[in-house]
């Protein structure tokens, strides 16, 4: 199966169509499209509607997350509906099964990797805080428990590890993903490849600590390396 995956697409209220022709090129060169948050630049509806239409034109089955863009206006179950109403599987609790492959996603959080992880120690808003982060993780496990296809693909918006993050400022890794994200993803040896967006300004690809590969399609990071913006994964 040919994967199609783009993140960060930003979609401003005063964009014309932005995506209509990409969707339409997607259509023909993959079998899938995949969306990895940061769908609508302020999470307003009127940048989700202005998305939706474009989704209209793409003839293959678009699957994806949200950003935390498209949480700031307080409203991202409105955005979800919009574009869920344009044909699009918003991955959160669920996983799908499409022509063999399993997909599951959640859009993750923040929380960092390895030593620099924030741990739930202490006062009661750290406590809530890595709560968040860990009920994402918890998410999207359960999520890759329900897949019973030998090949699937994880769909975040945060990274999981830190290597997609390598062009970023080393002091803001800790704000771009949390390490357990990868910790639940490498509970299942079916996940053959994730996708991320959210560091604009990282690097292309890495690896979980079990060897899972981690693609940050974040559009700007995928346009500087193949010249379009989004990947194109063989599944
Ligand atoms: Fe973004
Ligand atoms: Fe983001």
């Amino acid at each position: 199966m040919k994967v199609a995956a783009i993140g960060d697409l930003h979609v401003t209220e005063d964009s014309v169509a932005p995506y209509r022709e990409l969707f339409q090129e997607i259509s023909r060169n993959a079998d899938v499209l995949l969306l990895c948050g940061d769908l609508t630049n302020f999470g307003k509806t009127s940048e989700a509607e202005i998305l939706a239409e474009d989704l209209r034109s793409c003839e293959v089955p678009v699957l994806g997350v949200l950003g935390n863009h498209d949480y700031e206006c307080g409203q991202p179950e409105n955005v979800a509906s919009i574009l869920h109403q344009a044909g699009m599987k918003v991955l959160d609790e669920q996983a799908f099964e499409i022509d063999g492959v399993g997909f599951a996603g959640v859009k993750g959080f923040i929380g960092g990797f390895g030593r620099g992880e924030l741990a739930p120690f202490g006062e009661p808003e750290i406590k809530a805080f890595v709560d968040i982060a860990a009920n994402e993780a918890r998410k999207l496990e359960n999520a890759l428990r329900t897949i019973r296809t030998d090949r699937s693909v994880a769909v975040l918006h945060y990274a999981p590890i830190t290597e997609t993050l390598e062009g970023e400022p080393i002091e803001i890794f800790q704000y771009l993903g949390t390490q357990r994200l990868a910790d639940a993803i490498d509970r299942f040896p079916h996940v053959r490849a994730v996708v991320h967006g959210h560091a604009h300004h990282g690097s292309y690809e890495g690896k979980t600590m079990r060897g899972t590969p981690v693609y940050n399609c974040a559009q700007f990071v995928v346009r500087e390396k193949f010249g379009r913006p989004y990947a194109l994964l063989e599944v």
